[in-house]
């Protein structure tokens, strides 16, 4: 009784403090350049309330070790003249709690020169201080370093650069007046990658530790395996059972950071392998080739959120979920892909809380269906960072509706016959490059009154009703419904709340 008192006054205490989670999200400074629904513009595309950090990716060096830009829209440029720091920072004020923090580093940095600014002093300082008055002219509330990954012949360094960046914000904010500049880091999980990191010292210099708990398997591993498995599957001994966030986590606390500072990361995004043969796709089954690149981020065995959806809505796409390692995998046109999806998410989430962990990061505002154009999407924006926003903070991004998520049908690797893994919704608001499956959808009911023959294919208002449009394929017409509560905007090509809309 006593116990069961406890556990309903720590969820109480745990909800009324569910604001305070963190809820970081990287910002990638070069998905503005993607195509069509992938374009992010984050003026537009940014919705309050999200995130409580933005992670801006990624901030630069010059080899002199002076803070720099990245990319020229970072800053404002005669043909963008509202550059990418501004109008990120600029987002503080219709979200009046979100921070935002310049992440210096990234995978393609290169590590030697990270290395060299890190072993002297006078290097550091340099560095140190440049940063300091680059985030500071540009706005920012913080300093995230993403090394990836310190060595062990850099460990002392490492480690000195942090405690020194610690000290220079500390004294910087006494001499400024202004609020102390955050200083955090994006660290590894795998476990030959943690032997750089000094983590007694780390949890004491930085006030966040951003695990990312990814990328555990890709086609370089030479056998099908999961992205983001939060648990081992029984099937694995070492060290492939240590690949998976609870190992990850556990050992970064082990090593000394406290759990309320330690930030668990979740992709956005799958990676897939094309299936050596379509009958293999037990977990560990061989697989040494990525799967194609998908139309919008265009790189070889790496999907983002948006564009697996589009895999599993095609004909013959099987949905399974391993329920040990708790994420779910694909199958689909003899490629196979492990990912996250709302259910994985909300898996995560729980384990989280469940641990008192500082909160979730997620790798990108970009990757996620953050315009509701997947099919079958309903008018839900930000399908898995929007379960975050619920998750940790009972917030509801737009067409989130309150803490239940429809949840997929589920697959059990534990039973025998798989069964069809997603449905494409008749009513899917979305606009851009429909899936092929669309063109199978005997529920699409021809138009009357509207010909396609000699138009161009794409999307047209139905003139009969503002609730519908046609999708012209081949000169045959497909007729599509908007979810209740939205019309079909002839501006967007899309569905839009009807408020909006001039019908
Ligand atoms: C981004 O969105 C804002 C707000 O909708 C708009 O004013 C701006 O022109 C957009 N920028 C680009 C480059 O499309």
């Amino acid at each position: 009784m006593l116990r069961a008192s406890l556990i309903l006054l720590s969820l109480l205490v745990g909800a009324s403090l569910g604001a305070d989670y963190v809820r970081a999200c990287y910002f990638t400074n070069w998905a503005k350049y993607r195509q069509g629904r992938a374009q992010y513009n984050v003026t537009r595309d940014y919705m309050p309330g999200l995130c409580t950090h933005i992670l801006y990716a990624f901030g630069w060096m010059s080899n002199t070790f002076q803070a720099i830009n990245n990319d020229p829209t970072d800053l404002p440029t005669s043909w963008a003249p509202v550059g990418q720091y501004a109008q990120v920072n600029a987002l503080k004020s219709v979200d009046t709690n979100l921070k935002t923090l310049l992440s210096f580093g990234g995978a393609s940095f290169p590590l030697w020169l990270l290395q060299q600014m890190a072993s002297t002093s006078a290097n550091r300082q340099t560095f140190i201080q440049s940063a300091i008055s680059w985030v500071r002219q540009n706005g920012f509330d913080g300093i995230d370093i993403d090394w990836e990954v310190p060595q062990l012949s850099d460990k002392a360094n490492y480690a000195a650069f942090v405690t020194e960046l610690k000290a220079a914000v500390t004294a910087e904010a006494q001499q400024s007046g202004k609020a102390r500049l955050l200083v955090t880091a994006a660290v590894a999980a795998g476990s030959s990658n943690m032997v750089g990191y000094d983590m007694t010292t780390m949890g004491n210099a930085l006030d966040y530790v951003f695990l990312m708990s990814y990328d555990f398997w890709g086609a370089w591993s030479n056998q099908l395996g999961m992205n983001a498995p939060l648990y081992p599957a029984s099937t694995q001994t070492s060290p492939n059972n240590q690949y998976n966030v609870q190992w990850a986590a556990n050992a970064w606390v082990t090593g000394g950071i406290p759990k309320s500072k330690l930030v668990i990361g979740m992709p956005a995004y799958g990676r897939g392998w094309t299936l050596a043969n379509a009958q293999s796709i037990q977990l560990g089954a061989s697989g040494n080739n990525p799967a194609p690149a998908q139309p919008f981020t265009q790189e070889a065995g790496i999907g983002a959120y948006f564009e697996v959806c589009n895999l599993l809505a095609a004909p013959g796409a099987q949905r399974y979920f391993q329920s040990q390692m708790d994420v779910p995998y694909l199958v689909s046109g003899g490629q196979w892909w492990s990912y996250d999806d709302v259910e994985s998410f909300n898996d995560k989430l729980n384990y989280i809380k469940t641990n008192a962990f500082a909160g979730a990061m997620v790798w990108a505002l970009d990757q996620d269906d953050f315009n509701a154009q997947c099919p079958g999407a309903n008018g839900v924006y930000y399908p898995l960072i929007g379960t975050i926003a619920q998750s940790l903070a009972g917030i509801n991004i737009k067409g989130h509706n309150g803490p239940v998520q429809p949840v997929q049908p589920v697959q059990s690797v534990q039973s025998a016959s798989s069964t069809k893994a997603s449905v494409v919704s008749t009513k899917s608001p979305f606009k851009t490059q429909p899936p092929a499956a669309v063109t199978t959808q005997k529920a699409s009911q021809p138009s009357t009154g509207f010909s396609c023959t000699g138009v161009v294919d794409g999307f047209y208002a139905d003139p009969s009703s503002c609730a519908s449009y046609i999708w012209c394929l081949q000169g045959v017409p497909n007729r599509f419904t908007c979810q209740p509560g939205l019309l079909y905007d002839s501006s967007l090509k899309s569905c839009n709340w009807a408020a909006q809309v001039t019908c």
